[in-house]
């Protein structure tokens, strides 16, 4: 598709989202950067104002539907905000944080959908971009609300890649290895399921799997430029991957069994 007509990407405020906004408006488009916070998009306009660019904020919190509010006519959405909390086991981990969870990252993706696709339809066909998570390629413990609030909405992106393909809308699937963001920092800690005798053996590999990440991080400025790069191209596949490491779990994803995987993967975590 060629850069032009109205972007739009929720969770700018920082992250990949800030990063896929400037990369979009530095490419052509005319952003709409939404936030919860829109104070938080000052910078951001006055960076993309200095690159001739057009970005304008707009405040929109993904769970408050009173506050979702798109335009007319929209040649791509990226549904970007999502959260992440802690991770005891799954025994211990309360309701209220599987319905945080859901209701960012799924509901609330949900419901932006579902009003940008007229508006995309009326645009004449687009891109609908949903950031999922290389999560998603190994059963990782504790983990389990935000890998399966990534796989819901995995799911819906393959339906709807079949319901919009008509309407000339091309639905993508953004699978993120680790990018240097602030939620990425926040996982540089010990799960909390580590204080639970019976699962901190489990919880130290984890953890010493995440330590090994380190140097495999890259920066939201390269990820944001594979992204947009996928979402102008006509050909790319459903599922992409905006990182070295994620394009390798996708690459490992696609041509093994996932049952040998499953049997490759298990050992890190059971010892
Ligand atoms: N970084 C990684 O390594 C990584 C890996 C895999 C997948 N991902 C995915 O990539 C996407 C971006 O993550 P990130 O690393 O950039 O995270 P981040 O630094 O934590 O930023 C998250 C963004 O989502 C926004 N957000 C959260 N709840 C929201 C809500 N209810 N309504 C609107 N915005 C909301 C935040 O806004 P506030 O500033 O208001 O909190 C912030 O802008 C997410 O979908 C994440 O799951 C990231």
């Amino acid at each position: 598709m060629q850069a032009e007509g109205t972007a739009v990407v929720t969770g700018a405020s920082r992250g990949i989202g800030r990063a896929v906004a400037l990369e979009l408006a530095v490419r052509g488009f005319d952003v709409v950067a939404t936030m919860r916070r829109p104070e938080m998009g000052a910078e951001l306009v006055e960076e993309v104002a200095a690159t001739g660019g057009a970005l304008r904020v707009e405040r929109l919190d993904v769970a408050d539907p009173d506050s979702i509010h798109l335009p007319d006519q929209m040649r791509v959405l990226v549904n970007n905000a999502a959260l992440e909390r802690e991770h005891p086991s799954f025994e211990a981990t309360p309701m209220e944080l599987w319905r945080d969870m859901f209701e960012t990252n799924v509901f609330g993706l949900i419901d932006v959908s579902r009003q940008a696709i007229p508006g995309l339809r009326r645009a004449g066909g687009g891109v609908l971009c949903n950031i999922s998570s290389s999560s998603l390629f190994a059963p990782v413990p504790f983990l389990a609300p935000y890998r399966s609030s990534k796989a819901a909405i995995s799911t819906i992106g393959e339906s709807l890649r079949a319901e919009l393909a008509p309407f000339g809308v091309r639905v993508l699937e953004i699978l993120p290895g680790p990018i240097d963001t602030d939620m990425l920092a926040g996982s540089a800690k010990a799960p909390e399921a580590i204080d639970d005798p019976d699962y901190r053996a489990m919880a130290e590999r984890y953890f010493e799997g995440r330590r090994a990440i380190e140097g495999q991080v890259t920066s939201s400025a390269d990820a944001a430029t594979a992204i947009v790069d996928a979402i102008l191209d006509d050909d790319a596949p459903l599922r992409v991957g905006c990182d070295p490491m994620a394009i390798a779990m996708l690459d490992a994803w696609r041509t093994t069994p996932d049952e040998d995987l499953m049997r490759a993967i298990l050992p890190t975590w059971t010892g």
